[in-house]
């Protein structure tokens, strides 16, 4: 496996496998890797494509009061479990590298930017979108994967390059979740035990909302209030966020008819957790 934390290197090595007639496939991280980026990694092995896999924590995501300076990393773990994982080339810019004089251009997704995850985090989807876009420029990938546990970010990306005709396939990734139901995340490690054991009732809620849902019940409001109940009875977690919304395009639902995402964000102590599950409505319940 290669590793480069040069563009220019990383543009030699992919250009001479472009030659040869590879197809180039990206899996772009913030590191500190866990078995769902490792899910992703798999996935895009299946394509035969040659793998590039970034590790980035792009400030351009963080807010003034995030967690950008104590983000997890651990760059020679992440290496060795990705040489594992069959990665052929692992590209880790430095802040410099990627930004060597103060970004004045940035792409924004309007519109879907603004809900959820983007209205309590404002910037953030810009941030995500901005680097995102000059990873694509720099890996010019066929393909590209994201997860489904940042299921507005997959939709932001997916717009994007529709958007912009970028000529890159955006393949999603279900979310991989720990044994007990928790949603795998590098931001995990923050929990107290007794947090994390608390936590688990971000998935047993979603869990719940959805029988509720398949068992008929079709109001957005009352879904939600399902859940803001749950997590408030069986958890010390404070509520961020709790929606309903049209799992295409992120608009409001009242009435539940065709796939909605039922999304939230709780805060353990400092450490913001995010969940989501995408809900099928049954035909003629
Ligand atoms: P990061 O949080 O490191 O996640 C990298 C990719 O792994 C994302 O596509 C994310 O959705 C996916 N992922 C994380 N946890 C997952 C899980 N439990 N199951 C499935 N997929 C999971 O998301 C980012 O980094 C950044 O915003 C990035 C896209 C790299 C831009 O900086």
């Amino acid at each position: 496996m290669k590793r480069t934390s040069r563009i220019s290197e990383l543009r030699e090595i992919i250009s001479s496998e472009k030659k040869r007639g590879r197809k180039i496939a990206l899996v772009p991280t913030m590191g500190f890797l866990h078995r769902g980026h490792l899910s992703l990694i798999e996935q895009a092995k299946q394509t035969d494509a040659f793998v590039v896999l970034s590790i980035f924590v792009n400030p351009l995501q963080f807010g003034p009061n995030e967690d950008l300076s104590r983000y997890p990393r651990d760059l020679e773990r992440d290496a060795h479990l990705v040489e594992e994982a069959g990665v052929d080339v692992v590209f880790h810019p430095s802040v410099e590298e990627m930004y060597p004089r103060p970004m004045l251009t940035f792409v924004e997704v309007g519109e879907l930017d603004r809900v959820l995850c983007g209205s309590s985090r404002p910037g953030h989807f810009r941030g995500v979108a901005t680097v995102v876009s000059k990873l694509f420029n720099i890996v010019q990938p066929d393909m590209a994967f994201f997860g489904q546990k940042d299921y507005q970010q997959y939709l932001i990306i997916e717009r994007m390059v529709k958007d912009l005709s970028l000529p890159i396939e955006i393949c999603p990734v279900p979310i991989v979740r720990e044994e007990d139901g928790l949603a795998m995340s590098s931001r995990n490690i923050y929990l107290t035990a007794e947090q994390r054991l608390e936590a688990l009732v971000l998935s047993k809620s979603l869990n719940e909302a959805e029988r509720s849902i398949h068992g008929g019940q079709r109001s957005a409001r009352e879904i939600e209030r399902q859940i803001r109940e749950k997590i408030t009875l069986e958890s010390h977690g404070v509520i961020d966020y709790v929606e309903v919304r049209d799992a295409g395009s992120l608009s409001d639902v009242t009435d539940i008819q065709s796939p909605v995402l039922l999304a939230l964000a709780v805060k353990f102590g400092t450490t913001r957790l995010i969940d989501n599950k995408v809900v099928e409505v049954e035909q003629n319940v």
